[in-house]
């Protein structure tokens, strides 16, 4: 399944040779002045590949067919205040958690679920693949999930349990699911890197990375790799970030959090992806198990809320506050 599934991601140019009006021999020499993707041609100025050999003409149509490939263009100021006016919000189907969110997740920008685990992080996401099937007046976005999974605990049997309380089809909500599981994290932001067109084409209104540090935490082992895992994982993150803003959508990413036994006292946890992990994500929500199957929600980071927590319960019915019932 996964793998039929990874084919929606394949990017409409993968090398600089696909690109219309790059034949071999422009190939070789936009190699030779340190153009090898196409996302470094999208950023390109036409005088750089004149200076390389190459017409005029054949540079403005490869820029140009550069940059439509990647979906996603400069803005003006003007167009960024349009855009931030365009800001939605996904109810998650839990109202306390809405209220602690002030209305729900908000799209352009990217929410942290961050605990350990069990705390119910994976069952929000699927949660929230359901919800933002739903119309807008029901709290939903009227789209469809990218949900991209590398410690394969999505459960399409999950989403027909919880489709139902939404009024929703089990079926045909699956089918608005885009799965994809990601075996590293190279394999990770590779599938993010060309989610463009999959995410145009599906009307993807949801983005989950669940969870964003798996791969990264096992494969940059040891302090000297700690500088490159961040660098990695920030551009990653900003990826997320452009591509949340570029299509309306809501950005989801889950981070599990280790505990330090060695702190006294208070069970000090630190999200796995560090201080910059912190900066970029806008929202951060810290879940914690309570008694049986409660959990609190604390939101921690918010650009604009105040601190402030939410109890929440995982039932059969999916993640739900007393109100709720
Ligand atoms: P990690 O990925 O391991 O870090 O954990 P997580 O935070 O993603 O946890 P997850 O969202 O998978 O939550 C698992 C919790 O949900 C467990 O405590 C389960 O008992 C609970 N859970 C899952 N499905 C159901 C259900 O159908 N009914 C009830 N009552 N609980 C459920
Ligand atoms: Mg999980």
């Amino acid at each position: 399944m996964a793998a039929e599934q990874i084919e929606y991601f394949k990017a409409k140019y993968q090398a600089i040779e696909d690109l219309p009006g790059v034949g071999p021999a422009t190939a070789t020499k936009l190699r030779e002045i340190g153009f090898k993707t196409v996302e470094s041609i999208a950023t390109a100025a036409v005088n750089e590949l004149i200076a390389a050999g190459i017409g005029e003409a054949t540079a403005e149509k490869v820029i140009d067919a550069a940059r439509k490939s990647m979906a996603i263009t400069f803005v003006r100021g003007d167009e960024l205040v349009k855009l931030r006016s365009n800001v939605r919000y996904l109810s998650t189907g839990c109202s306390s958690l809405d209220r602690l969110l002030g209305g729900g997740v908000e799209t352009q920008s990217i929410t942290e679920f961050y605990g350990e685990f069990g705390t119910g992080k994976s069952q929000i996401c699927q949660q929230l693949c359901v919800t933002v099937q739903l119309p807008y007046d029901q709290g939903g976005l009227e789209g469809a999930a990218l949900y991209v999974d590398t410690e394969n605990t999505f459960r399409p049997e999950r989403i027909m349990q919880l489709a139902p309380r939404f009024g929703l089809d089990p079926e045909e909500a699956l089918k608005k699911i885009i799965f994809a599981e990601a075996y590293t994290s190279n394999h990770q932001m590779v599938l993010l890197d060309n989610a463009d067109e999959v995410i145009k084409d599906n009307n993807i209104r949801l983005i989950i990375i669940d969870s964003v540090t798996s791969h990264f935490r096992s494969e940059y082992i040891g302090r000297e790799m700690l500088a490159s895992r961040q660098q990695t994982l920030n551009k990653h993150l900003h990826k997320l970030i452009r591509l949340s803003r570029a299509f309306n959508a809501v950005a989801v990413i889950t981070n599990q959090v280790m505990a330090q036994p060695d702190v006294f006292f208070a069970k000090v946890v630190t999200p796995v992806g560090g201080h910059i992990l912190g900066h970029t994500s806008h929202s951060r929500i810290f879940l914690r198990k309570g008694r049986d199957n409660v959990r609190i929600a604390k939101l921690t980071v918010s650009p604009f809320l105040p601190e402030g927590e939410a109890p929440l319960r995982i039932t059969q019915r999916g993640i739900e506050s007393e109100e709720d019932v």
